[in-house]
Order: structure tokens, then sequence, then C-alpha cells
């Protein structure tokens, strides 16, 4: 069966074709990023101008990479929440309108339960149920327990800043580009073992997260050392780094023990961190619990997951508009 996935929660417009939920035919991405770069974040009115000007071009582009017939499309989906308004608008419309036009059914699907079925694409072994799911974005930070693609329990989340925006405000406090995560991450590998010791925040609830004040932390840190060498500025996205990766993955691994389960899986765009990938299959082998990561292209906002998820979703009769 071949399923359209449309995502445009956030900067990018996207849209994919994929085959019985696993194979993905095409996949494209659009990224109004560089229009956002010099504000350090982005700007929901210039996301939305650009999804409304890209969105047909990039369905189209879609559709004919991946060399299926648009009669032969049975499904389409589109993310459905969280993300910015206006953005979310413009991908649910369009894929209204489509399932009007084509005459099939059409799949709204949550952008953080797509981030997880990222896993699930290709050919790679996959997670049995029930297993734990780590979101990491820019947007959210969330721990789940998932026993199946439509029974998804949320266990905790960020209760202010997700971790990808640490990363992000983290490196404009260093003036590093945007967004940050890639930016920290080349800085800390140079660096080596970070030597500052910032502290995520407790939070009353052991699988919440904070990392407002790890932020705050650096930035003090930062302004009473200024002028900060290259050297400092290293050491600071290192130890920054360190101290975000360890409580990520020690929340993680706190839910499989709650839960008692075996298997972890990783999403979203932090999950592209090369380090946190590496010390999360060491923590995690050494108590004898598997995990999961998407390749670094499916860790990023993409169709795929969406088109995929709702391949699942529809097999289990969830219509949005049949
Ligand atoms: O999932 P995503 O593409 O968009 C949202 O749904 O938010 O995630 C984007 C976030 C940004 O905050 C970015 O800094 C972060 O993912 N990110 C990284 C890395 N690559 C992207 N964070 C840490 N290390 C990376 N290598
Ligand atoms: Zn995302």
């Amino acid at each position: 069966m071949y399923v359209l996935g449309i995502e445009t929660s956030c900067d990018e417009t996207a849209a994919s074709i994929v085959k019985d939920g696993r194979k993905i035919l095409s996949s494209a991405v659009t990224s109004s990023l560089k229009f956002h770069q010099k504000y350090g974040g982005v700007i929901p009115e210039i996301a939305f101008r650009m999804q409304l000007e890209t969105i047909s071009q990039v369905v189209d582009s879609a559709v004919k990479e991946s060399g299926v017939r648009r009669q032969d499309i049975k499904l389409v989906s589109v993310t459905d929440r969280p993300g910015l308004a206006g953005s979310l608008f413009v991908g649910i419309s369009f894929a209204k309108a489509v399932s009007l036009c084509l005459g099939i059914p059409l799949i709204e699907v949550n952008h953080l339960h797509a981030h997880i079925y990222a896993n699930f694409l290709g050919d790679n072994n996959v997670a049995r149920f029930p297993f734990i799911a780590l979101v990491v974005s820019g947007g959210h930070t969330s721990l789940f327990y998932i026993r199946d693609f439509d029974k998804i329990e949320a266990l905790g989340s960020t209760l202010d800043d997700a971790c990808g925006e640490a990363f992000d405000k983290v490196a404009k406090i260093l003036g590093l580009g945007y967004p940050g995560g890639p930016y920290i991450e080349k800085l800390a590998r140079n660096s080596g073992k970070g030597r500052i010791n910032f502290r995520c925040s407790g939070t009353d609830s052991p699988l919440d997260f904070s990392f407002s004040g790890i932020k705050t932390a650096v930035m003090y840190y930062a302004r009473k050392n200024n002028p900060l060498t290259r050297k400092s500025v290293s050491n600071i996205a290192a130890s920054f780094q360190d101290s975000a990766i360890n409580v990520l993955i020690e929340k993680s691994l706190l839910a499989c023990k709650l839960k008692r389960v075996k298997e972890v899986v990783v999403g979203g765009g932090v999950a592209a961190n090369t380090k946190l990938k590496e010390e999360f299959f060491r923590q995690a082998k050494a108590r004898g619990i598997k995990v999961y990561f998407p390749s670094k292209e499916l860790c990023m906002d993409n169709a795929a997951m969406v088109a995929g998820l709702a391949y699942q979703l529809f097999k289990k009769g969830g219509c949005t508009q049949c």
C-alpha cells in the first residue's frame, strides 16, 4: 500500500511516499532555516509563508521521485500536532485537499509519535512492544511507554526548555551558529571530556526534565569569564553536552526499570548527536537494555515517518477522514 506523508510542523516542508509502512520510495524536504538563522530561532510567520509557497512543489516532487502513479496512492497522512499553528494549518489543508481530490482516506498523526516511528522505517531490526521511547528535539523532550502504535502513554516531559532548544541557546550564548546542536557537538568532540560542573536541575517527578537552569548556568559562566578563549568555548560546549546527554540517558534507563522493559528507542533532532548515541549504547548495554536510533537523516523532521506511522494506524482502523 502506497501512503503519501506530509510534514509541516516547524520550519520544514516535507513530503514522502512510503510503501507498506517500511520502504521509503521518496522523501522530499525543504527548509526555511536560512531565513531564521539571523534571529537564532524559528520565526513562525516566515516558516508559514515559505510553506504556503512550497508545499505544492514538494508534494509533486515526492510523488514524481517515487515513480508511483497518483491513482495508486491509497492513503494521505499529515502531522496535525504539536507544532506552529500556521505551519500545521498549511499541511493539514493541503492533505485534506489531496484526500478529497483523490478520493482517499486521511490520517492525522502526532509529530512526536512519528519521530518514534522513524525507528521502524527501512530494513533494520525493530524494537518489540512494549518499549520506552525518548523523543528529544528542538521543541520537545518526552518519555513514552509504547504498548502499540495506538497505545502510547506519556511518562514525562520537559518542564521548561526542550533539550534541542537548550543546545540552540547555549550555542547562541557562545556565539556559534543556528541550529546549535551540530556546532556544540563538533566543539565538544575536539575538546574531549568537559571539565566544568554544569548540572541539569532536578524535577519533582523523576521522569520529567528541566534544561532551563543549565542554560542559565552556562550564560553566567560565559559572562564571568568574558572574553572566552577558543579552548574555553570548547570546554563549555563539552561540559554542557556531557550533562545534557547524561540526564537523557539516566531518565530513559530509569523509565525502562520502572516499566520493566528491556528496549528503548530514541528519536528527534538531538538523536543525531553521535556522542549521545555512543554513550546511550554503552550505558544501556551495561544494564542489559537494547537501544535503537534512526539514521541521522531520519532523526530530523521528515514526512516518511508520518506516512509510515499512518499506515500502521490505518491498519488498526484509526482514520480521520474516510
Ligand atoms: O526534530 P527536529 O529536526 O525539529 C523539531 O521537531 O524540533 O530537531 C531540531 C533540533 C534543534 O534544536 C537542533 O539543535 C537539534 O535538533 N540537533 C542536535 C544535533 N543535530 C540537531 N542537537 C544535538 N546534537 C546534534 N548533532
Ligand atoms: Zn521534530
